[in-house]
């Protein structure tokens, strides 16, 4: 309750510049994307999540149809259907729509996305990543339904609350190489920070949902379904225990080197995205979070 005010207040506040100020900004799109490889894209859907988060096993499953509502305490979020579809998917869009979804968090008639979606690191998606996503989703069969819709509490039901939001915490990058690090960190890194979404979960958020990057893969107490999620820092991961043989295997298997499975969003991270990916991707990402900072 006491933080409710202060927020109620900011989401006015953004109201009237967004009104004010129109939206502009979030970095534009090329005019050109280079030619798609849809198996490429398939991989890279694994690997970021897409199949798992709109497919509802629970309601048909039909294949990116929309997903699962995710419970948030911000009320609950419907990832919607994007299958090809004209009316209920995203089969009337064009590559530079689908661009400006995945790396700026904006519809098509320019409004923005709840980072629920997680845009703020699909922003690290190369113009050729996006293009072969895209070549890959225009193999996806049309499907109907799907546009059920978000169920949040006030005041995070107002869109234009988002404003606010991206400006305090959305900034677009593409990913870019650190030339003092191996080819296999490098791949780790951009996995981990980019596709693989690993802080969406493993990074705690602020008051107003926004990543504290100061304590990145730190762990929170917010995960899905208000559940813990721990922390990845080289460190933790250490002190658990982790080498990169055991990290890499239980992100093929999703058992733990104690033989116990992994739980709560971690277990659908694994059977829907890291249990499909190359040895070497899994081992890059191994790299990665245990070379100290
Ligand atoms: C953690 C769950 C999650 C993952 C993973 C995810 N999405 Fe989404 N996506 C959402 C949610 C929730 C929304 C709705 C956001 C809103 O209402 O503002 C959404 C919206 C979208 C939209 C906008 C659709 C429309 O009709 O406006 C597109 C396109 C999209 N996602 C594509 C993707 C792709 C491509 C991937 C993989 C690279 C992906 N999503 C991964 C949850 C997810
Ligand atoms: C949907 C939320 C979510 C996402 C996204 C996610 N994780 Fe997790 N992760 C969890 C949860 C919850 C646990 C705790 C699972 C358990 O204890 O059973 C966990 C546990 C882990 C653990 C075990 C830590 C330990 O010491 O026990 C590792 C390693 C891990 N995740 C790595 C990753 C990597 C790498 C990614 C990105 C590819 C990722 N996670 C993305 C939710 C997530």
């Amino acid at each position: 309750m006491r933080r409710r005010l202060p927020v109620l207040a900011l989401a006015a506040v953004a109201a009237g510049l967004a009104a004010v100020a129109g939206f502009g900004g979030g970095g534009a799109e090329p005019d050109r994307f280079p030619e798609g490889d849809a198996g490429r894209g398939a991989y890279l859907a694994r690997m970021a999540g897409c199949i798992g988060c709109h497919t509802d096993a629970a309601n048909g499953g039909k294949p990116l149809a929309g997903g699962a509502a995710i419970a948030t305490r911000f009320g609950s979020f419907v990832p919607p259907n994007i299958t090809q579809h004209r009316r209920d998917g995203i089969g009337a869009w064009s590559v530079a729509d689908f661009a400006r979804a995945l790396r700026q968090g904006r519809s098509p008639e320019g409004a923005p996305y709840y980072p629920a979606f997680p845009y703020a690191m699909y922003t690290r998606l190369s113009d050729q990543d996006v293009a072969d996503l895209w070549a890959a989703f225009r193999t996806v069969a049309p499907a109907e339904g799907g546009r059920s819709g978000n169920d949040l509490r006030f005041p995070f039901s107002v869109r234009q609350g988002l404003y606010l939001w991206r400006a305090l915490y959305f900034e677009p990058e593409r990913f870019v190489p650190d030339p003092t690090r191996s080819e296999a960190w490098n791949r780790g890194a951009y996995i981990v920070r980019g596709p693989g979404h690993c802080g969406a979960c493993h990074t705690p958020r602020g008051v107003l949902g926004g990543r504290d990057q100061e304590r990145f893969l730190a762990g929170g107490k917010d995960g899905p379904g208000g559940k813990t999620v721990p922390a990845i820092t080289a460190a933790a991961l250490r002190a658990e225990g982790w080498d990169a043989g055991s990290l890499a295997a239980a992100l093929r298997s999703g058992l733990k080197p104690d033989g116990d499975v992994f739980g709560g969003g971690m277990g659908e991270v694994v059977r829907e995205g890291t249990a499909w990916l190359t040895d070497a991707d899994r081992q890059a990402i191994a790299t990665f979070l245990l070379e100290p900072d």
